[in-house]
């Protein structure tokens, strides 16, 4: 069996540090002076390479001359600096990423009165630069402990109480301070300032981890989020935390088949390949050398009760499977002990070749058998994965099967785990029967390990999804974009629509080119439809979206199909003292002014005509520009007037020619 060796998707540089990284190169390929205000990166080898091409590190802004080009790194800094900068007419480029800034702005508008709690490191460059922003008392708390430490009684004083997170906050221990929060003081506006771009990295990590022999995690031995990864994968199998390939040492790698390679969020991809290529090589080395001896040493081997071991299937029987565990033992797996499911079939669980983690169960050294349970080993393993994602924060897939008082519980790798009514849907007073046997995904929040309990939310991941969703919109929405989204609410003055996470607008004006009193009278809830983006506000997150199409516009059908001096037959809608207003075409109403109403005066236009009466009109006017189209019944009226009055000259020639046509019939 060749070694497998697996990188992590979201290993390496995030977006807000290779953006910051770009921005340096730019600045030095201009040709200028560059120096960074503070190390770009937490990254040894990156910043000497910078160091080699001339960019080098201020710790102060005090320290930049006039002659270079400072680059302010994704962290962001205070607003002092730029102060600074402006004022000593420093040229700086700006790298915060945009995540921090945004948070820069929000603290920038508390006042005196308000006070802001950020949960954070109060050491780490981010925090010290959003405090820097804030004109308002501020509190850090590192976790809930030193939340549960604050006297809200005695802030009761304070206009607002804020409570934000360092981008890179641990994303668990920020639903706990949330969980607690609510508990201490209802007052609080909270803002989920954290970016997921690392618990991203996180939750991809323990995922290969558990399913390799070995982690490599890369990055700079000062980097926080390097430490959690490796701290995150040692958790879970062996791991080596190194800066650079040169430490990979051959003699640790014997014997192991699959390897899992991350990196922090620092650490640039021409070090992360060249971890993977010399992994490669001392695999691929150690395949070749693994010599004969060794292989019959391993056949040899012994194993115990209670132990973990990998086989591979042999042999389907319908009540067993045997397995090759690499030792002197034959090993079956009864199908009681391959799965609960009393109507399940081995034929349809496993297949020759397959790769099984299985427990030793029995080993019989006289008949030379070892009884194996597949079903044991996910059960405990399911066990300390349920327990190890209440400090992981790890995501769990699972199934309603109970819906009890005050909640349901779902069934995730053998065990039970009870998710609370506020905790079991994205907004409460959600039915929780409609989760009854489906699937849903959760986190951990507390367990009790003697008891073997665990509580779970799937309210906080549902959040996540929508806020990752929410995410990718902004980061692609354009004005004009066309998307096809479901009508979710209608109010008198529009309809929301959910485009996949977030919602739009389209105001009333905006469904129909015709007047409508109400949106349900073009669209109802529930109803799929094509929308455009006419406007977007990404700080107020708002989105107004156009539903009405130009084709659909009257004033162009109007203008394609009608003309002065046509005549049509119309309806009135409604009279007012100055005339009545009648439907061109759905969509355009034209005025026949009181003075066309009729040849004589009339009084008032309801003397004349009423609302659904049907008239001829004739189009006298049309005026694109002001959206305005005269009619005049008058029009007609004396056209046919004149018509009458030529009529006793024709009919006195009338006659003169009857009389005379028998004369010519019998002429003929
Ligand atoms: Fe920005 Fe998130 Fe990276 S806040 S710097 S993209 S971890």
């Amino acid at each position: 069996m060749s070694a497998r060796i697996t990188v992590a998707e979201s290993a390496g540089f995030c977006f807000g540090v290779q953006r910051a990284v770009d921005a340096v190169l730019e600045e030095a390929a201009t040709g200028a002076a560059v120096c960074t205000l503070g190390p770009i990166i937490h990254n040894r080898i990156v910043v000497d390479s910078l160091a080699a091409r001339g960019i080098t590190v201020i710790d102060t802004p005090q320290q930049a001359g006039a002659d270079r080009h400072v680059v302010i790194r994704s962290h962001g800094v205070g607003a002092d600096v730029y102060r600074y900068f402006e004022e000593h007419g420093i040229r700086f480029r700006d790298a915060t990423c945009p995540f921090v800034a945004k948070i820069h702005r929000l603290v920038s508008e508390l006042g005196t009165d308000d006070l802001l709690i950020v949960a954070g490191d109060p050491d780490h460059p981010e925090v010290r630069g959003i405090l820097g922003h804030c004109s308002a008392d501020s509190i850090v708390i590192r976790d809930t402990v030193e939340l549960s430490s604050i006297c809200f009684a005695e802030l009761e004083h304070k206009n607002r109480i804020v409570l934000i997170a360092q981008t890179t906050f641990p994303e668990f221990e920020w639903e706990k301070c949330l969980f607690s929060m609510k508990k201490v003081c209802t007052k609080v506006q909270i803002f989920d300032t954290i970016c997921n771009a690392t618990s991203l990295r996180q939750q991809e990590a323990a995922k290969l981890a558990e399913r390799s022999d070995v982690m490599i995690v890369i990055g700079d031995r000062r980097s926080s989020n390097t430490a959690k990864l490796a701290a995150i994968c040692r958790d879970r199998t062996k791991t080596f935390w190194i800066e650079t390939a040169q430490e990979l040492d051959p003699k640790e790698f014997r014997g192991v088949k699959t390897v899992g390679i991350t990196a922090g969020a620092s650490t640039p991809s021409g070090i992360i390949k060249e971890v993977h290529e010399t992994m490669s090589e001392i695999l691929e080395k150690q395949q070749e050398e693994l010599s004969f001896e060794e292989m019959l040493d391993q056949s040899f081997k012994s194993t115990s009760n209670g132990e973990k071991v990998t086989g591979i299937v042999t042999d389907i029987k319908p009540n067993e499977i045997f397995v090759d565990i690499g030792t002197k033992h034959a090993g079956y797996v009864p199908l009681s002990e391959l799965s609960d499911d009393p109507n399940a079939k081995t034929e349809e669980l496993v297949k020759k070749g397959d790769e099984l983690e299985l427990l030793v169960v029995r080993v019989n050294d006289v008949e030379g058998t070892v009884m194996l349970s597949k079903k044991r080993l996910d059960a405990q393993a399911g066990f300390e994965k349920v327990m190890s994602a209440v400090d992981t924060g790890e995501v769990l897939d699972g199934v309603v099967t109970d819906v009890i008082k005050g909640g349901v519980l779902a069934l995730t790798n053998g065990v039970k785990v009870f998710i609370p009514a506020s905790q079991a849907t994205l907004s409460r007073g959600e039915d929780l029967n409609e989760l009854l046997k489906k699937p849903v995904r959760f986190k951990i929040l507390e367990v009790n390990r003697q008891r073997r309990r665990a509580v779970g939310s799937i309210r906080i991941v549902a959040r996540e999804a929508k806020k990752a969703l929410e995410e990718q919109f902004w980061a692609q929405v354009e004005v004009g974009q066309k998307y096809t989204g479901t009508v979710k609410s209608l109010t008198d003055y529009g309809a929301f629509v959910d485009l996949g996470g977030v919602d739009g607008m389209v105001h009333i004006s905006e469904l129909s080119w015709g007047k409508i009193r109400h949106p349900s009278q073009v669209v109802n809830v529930g109803d799929v439809i094509d929308v455009f983006v006419k406007d977007i506000d990404p700080e107020k997150k708002k989105v107004s979206l156009g539903y009405k199409k130009d084709e659909d516009n009257p004033w162009e059908i109007l203008r394609k199909n009608y003309a002065v001096g046509q005549v049509i037959k119309t309806k009135v809608v409604s009279l007012t003292t100055f005339g009545a207003f009648a439907e061109v075409i759905p969509g355009i109403d034209g005025l026949i002014h009181i003075s066309q109403i009729a040849r004589e005066r009339v009084g008032k236009p309801s003397d004349v005509l009423s609302v659904g009466q049907e008239v001829e009109a004739k189009i006298t006017e049309l005026d694109f520009e002001r959206r305005r189209v005269s009619l005049s019944i008058r029009a007609l009226l004396e056209e046919a007037a004149a018509a009458q009055e030529k009529a006793p000259a024709a009919e006195e020639e009338a006659p003169a020619q009857e009389a005379e046509a028998p004369a010519e019939e019998s002429a003929e």
